[in-house]
């Protein structure tokens, strides 16, 4: 019996490709620097299955693909997915969760050291033969440590920042959550608040919320207005959940103190954007994953997704709107 033909638009690891060759027949697209269009929509019309990240899964898409039955993200975040189109058109969508808890989380924490204690900065400054460690007080920076540290989104990576910032760091921890976790408060000691208060009280604000819909924009100019002035405010979920123009405000008028950024409304950032000349900064590639060992974890989750989604089996990481 011939193998199911799937279309694969990331590089992989020899293991994931040696799993999914083993079931299925790899039409490789990932030497394609971003394919689109037609030649897409080509190798789209005979694959049953999908493996990629961040493409987005559209009416369009899904229309080219009649015999389509999973796409397989390398990725926690599903944002890319059309869930409505896609339970329309019956194909299922499946991420890499739980791999990567750990690793983003301690970007988070790198995002939050970097930004407070001005690591960029002065580094750049050494490298410029500017030796400057005696007191000067305009390159002092801020104390992590017992500081306060309010998460925005308590899913399982906000549980593993949490941890780290209460038991390495001796923070207080707030959290805001569309549902409170009494198990999470009574674990880590984190205290709930609305996101207003979260706000207002929190040192360190940290963005963990998936990108919806609802969430476009969650964080916005009023947001900003009422943090503290030492305000570090940090995002390495998606960029879109940000009023990117409203945090660049607030960086430039000093309304908050700095921000660690992973991720940009527009992705990869734009030359010009002012965020990339602000000294206040700390700007990352949308590496939140990462390390080697994660990437490897995440391609071998996505491969026995994609492997379940065309051999009948039940993936075993279909996201939550398509279960
Ligand atoms: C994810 O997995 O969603 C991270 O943002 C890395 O892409």
């Amino acid at each position: 019996m011939s193998k199911p033909k799937v279309l694969v638009l990331k590089k992989l690891p020899e293991t994931a490709t040696a799993y999914i060759s083993e079931y299925c027949e790899i039409i490789d697209g990932s030497s394609e620097e971003s394919l689109s269009g037609e030649k897409l929509k080509h190798l789209l019309s005979n694959v049953e299955g999908l493996l990629q990240s961040g493409l987005k899964i559209d009416s369009e898409l899904l229309e080219s693909a009649p015999l389509l039955k999973i796409v397989s993200n390398v990725s926690v975040g599903y944002n890319n997915f059309d869930t409505e189109a896609m339970r329309k058109y019956g194909v299922v969508g499946t991420h890499t969760p739980y791999v990567l808890d750990d690793t983003v989380a301690d970007l988070v924490i790198t995002l939050m050291l970097s930004a407070a204690r001005r690591v960029a900065e002065l580094d750049k400054l050494v490298k410029q033969g500017e030796w400057r460690s005696d007191q000067v007080e305009e390159l002092f920076g801020m104390d992590v440590h017992h500081a306060t540290l309010g998460i925005i989104g308590m899913g399982r990576i906000g549980e593993a920042i949490a941890k780290r910032a209460k038991f390495g760091f001796d923070m207080k921890v707030l959290y805001s959550n569309r549902n409170r976790k009494p198990e999470v408060e009574e674990k880590y000691g984190v205290e709930y608040r609305t996101m207003d208060e979260l706000i207002r009280e929190s040192d360190f604000i940290a963005l963990m919320a998936p990108l919806t819909s609802e969430t476009h924009h969650l964080i916005k100019k009023e947001h900003f207005e009422q943090m503290k002035r030492t305000a570090i405010f940090i995002n390495a979920s998606r960029g879109q959940l940000v009023d990117e123009p409203a945090l660049i405000e607030a960086l430039e008028k000093r309304l908050i103190y700095a921000a660690g950024l992973d991720v940009f409304e527009q992705e990869p950032v734009e030359a010009n954007n002012p965020l990339l000349k602000l000294p206040n900064v700390v700007t990352l590639p949308h590496i939140g994953s990462a390390t080697a060992k994660t990437r490897i974890s995440m391609a071998i989750s996505a491969a026995q997704n994609l492997v379940a989604g065309v051999t009948g089996e039940v993936p075993p990481n279909i996201v939550p709107e398509l279960k």
